[in-house]
């Protein structure tokens, strides 16, 4: 996809089809002022008409209007112009992408009105824009037999007007990358369980370094390397499966040499069974969807290097299945993790922080600037925020704040829950340091003060994904979050 900037001069601009904006009771947009008047009032009379109605998201494709050299144009409803703020302008950029993936328009430039520069700049523009685009163009990895859907034909993107074209060019290189990003953890998060498996996530991660081979190293601990490393929480999860584990580490180094690396850790249950602690079987199979923290920190990867970000990060990944078997794990066992700390395993469906808290003991090592863990975490979560915000949790409130401002401003939102010592006092065990869990009350955050007994000493965040991963429904799919989100924090990180 190429990506490029107009100025002035729709009526004669070199492309198949501009997209014009059209607000509610036919007051049309800016840049559609310009078109229509050049095409002598034929837009302004069809929304008099009634035949548009300008709501939020409509299109309708036009052709042939005189005295535009665009052979299309398609309006899109921008709804109310009171209303129209960042939100409003991202539902007709992607409606207009929807709309023209079932044509065969090759080259197209957005004429929609704008909010407030303040709001939208010209780096944000661009980035947006591609990084809307990307979202709009994917399709789920195609697992289904029978004839394919015609490819669209979509190559060429201008956004504008813009006046610091500079600007407007890192947005889309940076829009351009997210969006790779966002494909990666779709694609990941959608495949099945039985081909995303640990192993599968880490020909993953080695196709990435070996894409990348003079920026990013990979190293992937098999179960005796896992074993070495004591980490006897991890282990316990993996007993019951036949499907090896694998410890995937993944390094870029684009920083100064000896700096200290961001640690991102993703939790790669590729299947949650819930274990001996057996889920009930309604939409169990979402829980293939339990390997997106992974998967976002693989997209976080793709995305550094991509940008090649002059920042040193590492992304680990413990990858397993949660399985029922004769040798798995049983509510009552007690293993040491690879920090010493032992735990009492109450409920075996509470496997994420199990095999979090033993990579988490193994960031140490990195001694990191920032340490943030992604996972789909608890059903508590998705309780509480919902599919709309991801729960941010952190010893650190300056971090916490990082994460949650990069959110706003990636429109991918995270909210911070609190993280005070009672939620830990709930885990106590009567024969081990800790249990793995601590009733139903506070369930997100008494997961994330269990992550916190791991983290001592270092600037760290737990991120629970659980309800903004993915959707349910006849929706049902991975929604690509909080690679915008976590994009953003690296991306800061490296500017500053
Ligand atoms: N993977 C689940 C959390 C989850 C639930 C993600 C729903 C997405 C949607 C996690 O491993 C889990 O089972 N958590 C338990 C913890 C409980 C046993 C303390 C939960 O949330 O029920
Ligand atoms: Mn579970
Ligand atoms: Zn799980």
């Amino acid at each position: 996809m190429r990506f490029e900037v107009w100025t002035k001069g729709l009526a004669r601009l070199g492309v198949e089809c501009l997209v014009a904006g059209v607000f509610e009771d036919g007051d049309l947009a800016e840049p559609t002022r310009e078109i229509d008047r050049a095409s002598g009032g034929r837009i302004a009379a069809l929304a008099k008409r009634g035949d548009f109605s300008g709501r939020a998201g409509e299109t309708q494709l036009v052709t042939d209007l005189p005295g535009v050299r665009a052979s299309r144009v398609l309006l899109v409803g921008q709804g109310k112009r009171t209303a129209l703020n960042r939100k409003a302008w991202r539902k007709a950029v992607l409606s207009a992408i929807t709309a023209l993936t079932r044509t065969r328009i090759a080259s197209v430039a957005f004429a929609l009105a704008r909010p407030a520069a303040a709001d939208l700049d010209d780096y944000w523009l661009a980035r947006a824009t591609a990084e809307i685009t990307g979202a709009g163009l994917y399709r789920v990895n195609h697992l289904k037999s029978g004839k394919k859907a015609k490819p669209h034909a979509l190559a060429r993107v201008l956004a504008g007007p813009v006046s610091a074209a500079a600007e407007a060019k890192r947005g889309f290189r940076h829009g351009e990358a997210v969006a790779l990003g966002l494909h990666t953890l779709r694609d990941l998060g959608n495949l099945p369980a039985n081909v995303c498996t640990p192993s599968y996530l880490a020909s993953v991660a080695r196709a990435l370094a070996k894409r990348h081979p003079k920026s990013v190293r990979v190293r992937v601990l098999d179960k005796a390397a896992i074993r070495r490393e004591r980490m006897g929480c991890f282990l316990a999860v993996t007993q019951g499966s036949e499907e090896p584990p694998r410890f995937i580490v993944l390094e870029h180094r684009g920083g100064k040499r000896g700096e200290a690396p961001v640690v991102l850790v993703g939790k790669g249950i590729t299947f949650d069974t819930g274990g001996i602690s057996l889920k009930d079987p309604p939409a169990m199979d979402e829980m293939k969807f339990d390997m997106s923290g992974a998967a976002t920190v693989l997209a976080a990867l793709t995305v550094v290097a991509a940008l090649d970000l002059p920042l040193n990060v590492v992304g680990l990944v413990p990858t397993c299945e949660n399985m029922p078997s004769g040798r798995a794990v049983k509510p009552g066992d007690i293993v040491t993790s690879a920090s010493g700390q032992t735990v009492e395993i109450l409920n075996t469906d509470a496997e994420g922080r199990l095999i979090l808290c033993d990579a988490l003991h193994y960031a140490r090592r990195f001694k990191p600037a920032a340490l943030i863990d992604i996972a789909t975490l608890t059903g508590a979560c998705v309780i509480a925020l919902g599919a709309h915000h991801t729960g941010v949790m952190a010893n650190d409130d300056a971090l916490a704040r990082e994460l949650v401002d990069s959110g706003l401003r990636a429109d991918d939102r995270a909210w911070q829950l609190p993280l005070t010592e009672e939620y830990g006092e709930q885990l106590r065990s009567n024969f081990a340091d800790m249990a793995n869990v601590a009733g139903r009350d506070a369930g997100a955050i008494t997961a994330g003060a269990f992550l916190g007994k791991y983290t001592k000493g270092m600037k760290w965040a737990h991120m629970d994904i659980a309800g903004t991963a993915y959707l349910s429904g006849a929706q049902k799919g991975s929604t690509g979050r909080p690679i915008s989100l976590l994009s953003e924090f690296l991306i800061r990180r490296a500017a500053r």
